[in-house]
This record gives structure tokens, C-alpha cells and sequence, in this order.
């Protein structure tokens, strides 16, 4: 390993410079063949002021076939490791570059590749330069157009951005199309698509009355799985105008579903390609979670057209610019569309879970990373979901017009443009005239700030007092930390569960309280008993909350609080106490012991008619073993997992008949997917598992009856789960059953590979290698080997961290074949290997061995490298 050569190729936020030069336009021209395709690339350059520098193109596996400027051959030029540098160019020149590639040999799915039969591309973040030499940087927009040749029988559509102009056949049964796109935008925006599909066609009329041609492709025989996606669409760019008043800009908008694909989707200008896993479904193959995950992606995409696109990223670093607002949006279209308080426990499950664990591992970063050595490593949860809780703040501080203010402001400072993600707040300051100096530090500061409340009541003078300390632990980034400003949502209950209104000697006091000090003590006064206070409501920043609250109160606030989510939190934190006292208890040789208080209150909630079932659902689910993990200093894998267990066991027995009376209450007649259905399956999916915890024979039929007379995939899945979370006698057989049927369908196979590696047996790894020879697996194929090994991995604690060591081992193995198959993916399943903070001194030193034989590793790309480093550095 070369650690020196690697680690100098990190790049620094600050060493930011203006291009030397501009490019202005650029002409492309792509002759599809095999085994090569060849490029030609024209570019208008413009130096940017007086110097004399060269120009340096960045080119990674790109065969020069010529250069020449001004249209005469051009030799002053160098060629380095992954650039090209041109010397002595004139102010102003067109660049003519003629490079070849190979698509069919590229398996990391980054720049032009073929999907099964289709040609397709990836440029974000870096990939354009393995299309052709180009200053591929965000900063530098062009205007693009693009003609695409190629067999008419095997590519009868040639795609790419903005506007068909022209088309029509060549010789020796090929043809071409050549698209423009009006709009200039940065490389990694780029698309380009060949191949034969079937279109599903709609339109959009825009509030201005605009026709806007909408087509979504999809693989041949595919046609009835579109619907969704289409409707998803239309939703996206209705909600866009009337929310955000946003109006889509050109006149067609394509989206290409892809099997090959190393994320969820890519908002190229035009034409969006899509991993197929968010487009397809119908009733048969898709789950109620799967059309949600559509929905959600189809309008995240759709919503970069302003937020990523119209405005785009001046570097890197800024990319929480485009993702944290983009995501911050589809979170919105997904609570205005359906449940509110249900989208937002499921996006703070995430901050709270993975997002937390990132925080507290290796790759710790602020939400705008300072060092980056390879830029795809850092498309994480803290850029997107950090990201979007600090859009959140933001507008919790200066509420939805002055939010939508600064939103216009921005747009008018901004479009057209590539901008800083001060840029944004600065538009958000100036719009809104709150401000926001201290708040910029969740920009620059990386890890999990910690809430300390203490309350003091005093009865004579009803007199309340909150007192507040705020303090971030050092990440591995960053030891030294800053106070942040910090809104707090609170709200105060009397006995009763009557609100209490928060005033201070005549003034009333609104619900956000801003934090902004190291200790800072909140008085409120006219309060006329000791009141029960709701902290951190709706999860108004990402911090955690620590606050001595008995389980008489925190039950108190699953009854009265009156917003959802509160109630929500208050059910985590009452079963968060029970798993770190039963494991406490456990680790003593003692039995878990619930208090008959949490137990009542977990009865309630199963007993509540007028709570949403699916909330209902939300409450009853306990909390993941990875996401308990992360309440102790040092995890005890083997205890959580059976306090766990023993939890969920005692929370049945509490319920007892009441369970099969919900049950059976949840059947459904034909299927259908609205949210008032897919509320009651999610119930219903949870009320089998603790019908199986407390009597598995019983469980076992119902599960069989619900896996042969389900219509739909949901409910079918459900069964299969609590089949094999519980390790039923009918597992096997119906496991079987499911493979025999959809052994072709690779999306549908998925959730069998997914059962196959959470098997909670240690037989599991036997038979993950075995689905790895299944025909329909590929290494090859990302959506498969996240199905298999990231369930093995990520949600098998128990197994993955067996003491043998075996799992380490297992997803090293693989790792090491991946580094040279899809470096990009192998950086996302390691995750589980560097994030061993947490473990016993053993497990440890297992996983110890295992990074250091990947960091011995000849060839490590930088991806890895770049991980297994840090971790290393622990
Ligand atoms: N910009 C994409 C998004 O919507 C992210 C993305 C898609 C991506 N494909 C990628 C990032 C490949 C890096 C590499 O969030
Ligand atoms: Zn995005």
C-alpha cells in the first residue's frame, strides 16, 4: 500500500480556487460500439483573467486518441496520473478531444457503463472524467449538446439532457439523436442513455400553463410497474409549485430505470436515471415501504431541479447545500402528503441510529466536510440527514414565510450559479432578519451535541426553571468544540395533561427556546403545579437529550402529550431505560424486570381507539438492537439482544388476548394504497411479532394462514419476518416457497436475501454463502449484495459479531474481492467493520485484524483506503 502517495491526494476545503479557466460550451459526440465507444468532446474555453497557468483536465481510464485547437492538432500537452495538461493556450479557443472507452468492462457503475443491455452514466460526484478529458468540477457551467450514435435495433432510444433537436439513420443499421440542453449546468449533471424499453408517457400542464412531456422507462415488460412512480411525479411537481412556488423549467422530463446502480437515483438535468428498486412496484411485488421509498425518491430528484440544479454546488465541500435542503424537501412532500408524525419518527430514527453512530465513529465530519480524500465517501447521513435537520432548524427559527422568504432570496442571488452553503444562510439571514452567526457552527462543527436539563419548581412563587447545559464530546476529527445555537421545542402539562402556558412576568414565552450558551437557565413564572415538561418536541435539533424523567412521567407523556411525535419519543425513552436497566440486571445474573408502569402504559397505547394505528405501529416497534447498541459505552451484544427479546415477551404477556383481538380486528378486504390501509398492515405486521413472541405455535399458524391468503407483498413479508425473527417451524418452508416463486425477479428476491441474511441462528452465514450461488445473485449487482450481506451485516448483530470472528472475516473476504469489482460499494458495507467503538476489547481486536489485512492490501482503492485508515487511527 502506498499510504503516503494516497493520503497526499486529500483535498482541503480551504485551499478553494477560482478555475484558471471557463468552458463555455461543450459539443459531445458518442459513437456507441463494441467493444469501444469514442468520444469526442468540443469545448469553448475562456481563460479566466491574466495568467499564464495551464490548463490541467482531470481523465481517469481514458484512452487519448487526439487533441487539437482551433482545429489543428495540438501537442503541447502532458498527460499525468488521472489528468491532462494543456501549456500555452490563447485566451479564447475551441478544444477538440477524441478519447475511447469501454462500458462493458466498467463494473464500479461510474461514468458510462452498461446496465444489463443498456448503456447508461453516473457522473456525480467525479465520474464525467471517465467520459472524457474535462475540468470536471462543479463550478465550471456549461452548455451542453450531445449526439449519440448507435445500433438502431438494439438502441432504438438514445437519451440525454434537455431538448431532442435532431435525429435520424445512419448507414449499416445505426442512427443517431442529438440532444441540447438550454440550461448550463456542471459536469456531473451529464447523462446519457441507450437502449430498448418500454415508456410510460404522461404530462404536467405548469401553473404557468406550460406542457411538460413526462416519460419514465423502464426495462421491456416492466409497463405495469410504473404507475407509481408516474403518479409520484406529478405529485412532486404539483407540490413544488404550491408550496415552494417552484415551476418546472424545460419541456420534457425523462426518467430511466436502471438494475445497475450504486445509490437510489441521479438527478441529472432532464433525464433522471433511477436504481429500478424507486420505480417498480405494483401490489404483487412491492410493499407499502417500498411505494413510500418511491414517492420519496421521485420527489427528491424532482426537487434538485431548483435545489441542486438551478443552483448547484460551487465545490464539494458544499454538497450538504444541495442534499440537506433537497432532502429537508422530500421530507416535507412526505409529511404534506401523508402522516407528519410518522415521516418524522422514521427520519429521526435514522439521526438517532446510523446518523449518531457516524457522529461517534472514524468518519465523523461536519454536515460541510473539511478534508475529503475520496469524494464518494462522503454522500452520508450526516451531509443528507444532518444536513436536512439544520434546514429543519432553520426553519423551526424563522417560521414558514420568512423560511419561504429566504428561499426566494436565494434563488434571486443565486440561479444560474454555483454557491456556498454560506450563500444560503446568508439568504436566510438577510430575508428573515434572525440571526444566525452562532447558528453557522453546525456548518463547521461535526458530532452530536448533548442537552442536559434539570428542572427546579418552587411551589410559593410558581416559579419554573429549566436549566440547560449543552456540551459536544471531541469526534475523531475534532477535539475541540463550540456551544451551538440550539432551538428547544418544549411544552409544559399540569396533572391533568392541560397545557401550561410559558410566560415570564407578563410576556408570553413561545414554544422554541433558543440555546445558545454552554449553561443557560430558562424562568417561566404563573405556573401552578410542579408541570411534567415535553423536551426536545418533534426532535427540534439533533442532539441528545438527557433529562431524569421517571416512568411514571414518561407515561404520563405517552397519554397526554398532545403532539405524535412526543408521544412517540416518550415510548423510546421509557423502553431505552428498561434495556439499560435490564442489561445492567442481566450482566448480573438477574432476570429483566419491567416496571408495572411501563408495562400499563404499553397496554394503553394497544388499548387507544382514536390513535392512527400507524403511530400505533411506530410505538409498539421496538427499537433496533444497532440502534440500542448506541446507549452504552461498551455494547454487550449477547444482553441487548436478549433483554430485548425478554422486553418484547413481557410486553405480550401484559397485552395477552387483546393481541389476537387487534389482529384480527386489522383484516383487511381487497388491497389498496392509502395511508389508512398501510397504517393497519403496519400494525398488524407488528401484532404477529408479539403474537409469535408469546406463543410461537399459535404464531405459526396464523402465519402460514396470512402468507397463503395475502394479496399483496406487505402483508406476505410481514409473515415471512415473524417467521424468521422468531425462527417459526413453518420458516423453511415458506422461505421456499417465496424463492421458488420470484427466484427471477431480482427486486422481489431481494427480501428473500434480506430474511436469508437477518436469520437470527448461527447457521446464518452457511446460508448466506449459499444465496450467494443463488442465479439471480451477482457481486456485480449492488441492490443484491446490500440485500444479502448489508442485512447480515448491519442488522444480524448477534451473528455478525459473533466471537469466532467468522462475520468479520466473512465481509473481508468479500471486500477484498469488491475493491476491484465496485470500490464504491465496498466502502458503504464496511461501515459495520470501522464503527467498532463500541465493542468489547475482543471483538475489538478481531476487527483490528481484519482492517489491518485490508489496509495491507495491494491496490486499496482510495474509497477504502480512506476508512480503513481512520478507523485504523482509533
Ligand atoms: N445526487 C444523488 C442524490 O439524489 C446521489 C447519487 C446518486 C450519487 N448516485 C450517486 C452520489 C453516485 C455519488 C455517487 O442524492
Ligand atoms: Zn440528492
Amino acid at each position: 500500500m502506498t499510504d503516503l502517495s494516497q493520503a497526499m491526494t486529500a483535498k482541503y476545503r480551504q485551499d478553494y480556487r477560482a478555475p484558471f479557466y471557463w468552458c463555455d460550451s461543450i459539443d459531445l459526440d458518442f459513437q456507441l460500439q463494441e467493444p469501444l465507444t469514442r468520444v469526442t468532446a468540443i469545448s469553448r474555453l475562456r481563460r479566466n483573467g491574466a495568467h499564464n497557468e495551464p490548463l490541467v483536465l482531470d481523465g481517469e481510464g481514458l484512452d487519448l486518441v487526439s487533441i487539437s485547437l482551433d482545429g489543428v492538432p495540438f501537442s503541447q500537452y502532458e498527460q499525468g496520473e488521472g489528468s491532462l495538461t494543456l501549456f500555452n493556450l490563447p485566451a479564447e479557443c475551441v478544444l477538440t478531444i477524441v478519447t475511447d472507452i469501454n462500458p462493458a468492462a466498467n463494473t464500479a457503475l461510474e461514468g458510462l457503463y452498461k446496465s444489463g443491455e443498456a448503456y447508461c452514466t453516473q457522473c456525480e460526484a467525479e465520474g464525467f472524467r471517465r467520459i472524457t478529458y474535462y475540468m470536471d468540477r462543479p463550478d465550471i457551467l456549461a452548455r451542453y449538446s450531445t449526439r449519440i450514435s448507435a445500433d438502431k435495433t438494439r438502441y432504438p432510444y438514445l437519451l440525454s439532457n434537455g431538448n431532442k433537436v435532431a435525429s435520424g439513420d445512419l448507414d449499416g443499421g445505426r442512427h443517431f439523436v442529438q440532444w441540447q440542453d438550454p440550461f448550463p449546468k456542471p459536469s456531473y449533471l451529464f447523462a446519457l442513455v441507450a437502449g430498448d424499453f418500454d415508456v410510460e408517457r404522461n404530462h404536467f400542464v405548469t401553473k404557468s400553463g406550460r406542457q411538460v412531456a413526462l416519460e419514465i422507462f423502464v426495462d421491456k415488460g416492466n409497463l405495469d410497474r410504473a404507475g407509481f412512480a408516474m403518479e409520484s411525479l406529478i405529485n412532486s411537481m404539483r407540490w413544488d409549485e404550491q408550496r415552494f412556488g417552484l415551476e418546472y423549467d424545460l419541456d420534457i422530463y425523462m426518467i430511466v430505470a436502471v438494475d445497475f446502480f450504486n445509490m437510489g437515483a441521479m438527478e441529472n438535468k432532464g433525464l433522471n436515471i433511477f436504481n429500478s428498486k424507486f420505480v417498480l412496484a405494483n401490489p404483487a411485488t412491492a410493499t407499502d415501504g417500498d411505494y413510500h421509498g418511491i414517492e420519496r425518491v421521485i420527489g427528491h430528484e424532482y426537487f434538485h431541479n431548483w435545489t441542486g440544479n438551478r443552483v448547484t454546488c460551487r465545490d464539494w465541500f458544499q454538497l450538504s447545500l444541495k442534499e440537506g435542503l433537497t432532502v429537508f424537501r422530500d421530507q416535507e412532500f412526505s409529511s404534506d402528503l401523508g402522516s407528519r408524525g410518522v415521516n418524522r419518527i422514521n427520519n429521526v430514527r435514522t439521526v438517532r441510529g446510523p446518523q449518531f453512530a457516524e457522529d461517534a465513529g472514524p468518519m465523523a465530519h461536519p454536515i460541510r466536510p473539511d478534508v475529503v480524500i475520496e469524494m464518494n465517501n462522503f454522500y452520508t447521513l450526516t451531509v443528507y440527514e444532518k444536513g436536512s435537520e439544520v434546514i429543519r432548524m432553520m426553519h423551526t427559527l424563522l417560521g414558514e414565510d420568512a423560511f419561504q422568504a429566504g428561499m426566494r432570496l436565494y434563488f434571486e442571488r443565486h440561479d444560474g450559479s454555483a454557491a456556498t452553503c454560506d450563500d444560503f444562510v446568508q439568504a436566510m439571514e438577510d430575508a428573515s432578519g434572525v440571526d444566525l452567526g452562532r447558528f453557522r457552527r453546525w456548518y463547521s462543527q461535526s458530532g452530536t451535541p448533548e442537552l442536559t436539563v434539570t428542572d427546579e419548581y418552587d411551589a410559593d412563587s410558581g416559579v419554573y426553571r429549566l436549566h440547560v447545559r449543552q456540551h459536544t464530546p471531541p469526534t475523531q476529527d475534532q477535539p475541540q468544540k463550540l456551544p451551538l445555537h440550539i432551538p428547544l421545542d418544549i411544552e409544559l402539562y399540569d396533572e391533568q395533561g392541560a397545557v401550561i402556558a410559558l410566560q415570564y412576568e407578563g410576556e408570553a414565552i413561545g414554544n422554541v427556546l433558543d440555546v445558545l450558551e454552554a449553561q443557560q437557565t430558562f424562568e417561566f413564572d404563573q405556573v401552578p403545579v410542579k408541570p411534567v415538561p415535553s423536551l426536545l418536541r418533534d426532535f427540534s435539533a439533533p442532539v441528545k437529550l438527557h433529562f431524569d424523567y421517571s416512568d411514571e412521567a414518561l407515561a404520563f407523556l405517552m397519554r397526554h402529550a398532545r403532539n405524535e411525535f412526543a408521544r412517540w419519543d416518550a415510548a423510546q425513552m421509557l423502553i431505552n431505560k428498561a434495556v439499560i436497566d435490564g442489561v445492567a440486571r442481566v450482566q448480573q445474573g438477574q432476570e429483566v424486570a419491567l416496571s408495572r408502569t411501563l408495562l400499563a402504559a404499553f397496554e394503553d397505547i394497544l388499548a387507544d381507539g382514536a390513535l392512527d394505528p400507524a403511530l400505533k405501529a411506530e410505538i409498539l416497534a421496538l427499537p433496533g438492537e444497532a440502534t440500542l447498541a448506541e446507549l452504552f459505552d461498551v455494547a454487550d451484544i449477547d444482553a441487548i439482544h436478549r433483554v430485548r427479546g425478554e422486553i418484547q415477551r413481557a410486553l405480550a404477556e401484559g397485552f395477552g388476548a387483546a393481541l389476537l383481538t387487534c389482529y384480527e380486528s386489522l383484516r383487511l378486504p381487497a388491497y389498496r394504497v392509502v395511508h389508512e390501509d398501510m397504517a393497519k398492515r403496519a400494525l398488524k405486521g407488528v401484532v404477529l411479532g408479539y403474537l409469535a413472541a408469546l406463543d410461537p405455535v399459535q404464531a405459526d399458524a396464523l402465519v402460514r394462514e396470512q402468507y397463503s391468503s395475502a394479496d399483496n407483498m406487505t402483508d406476505t413479508l410481514a409473515a415471512l419476518q415473524v417467521a424468521n425473527g422468531h425462527l417459526l417451524a413453518c420458516r423453511a418452508e415458506l422461505l421456499a416457497d417465496f424463492e421458488g416463486k420470484w427466484a427471477h425477479d431480482g427486486l422481489v428476491l431481494d427480501n428473500w436475501l434480506r430474511l436469508v441474511g437477518s436469520k437470527p441462528a448461527a447457521d446464518v452465514l452457511g446460508e448466506v454463502k449459499q444465496a450467494m450461488a443463488h442465479p439471480t445473485f451477482s457481486i456485480r449487482n449492488p441492490n443484491r449484495l446490500r440485500a444479502l450481506v448489508g442485512s447480515f451485516a448491519m442488522s444480524n448483530q448477534v451473528q455478525f459479531h459473533a466471537v469466532d470472528g467468522s462475520g468479520y472475516r466473512f465481509l473481508t473476504d468479500l471486500l477484498i474481492e469488491l475493491n476491484e469489482v465496485n470500490p464504491q460499494v465496498a466502502s458503504r458495507l464496511i461501515t459495520p467493520l470501522i464503527q467498532f467503538k463500541r465493542l468489547d476489547e475482543g471483538r475489538k481486536a478481531l476487527v483490528r485484524a481484519e482492517l489491518t489485512r485490508l489496509a495491507n492490501l495491494d491496490g486499496l482503492a482510495r474509497d477504502l483506503f480512506e476508512k480503513v485508515s481512520k478507523a485504523l487511527a482509533q
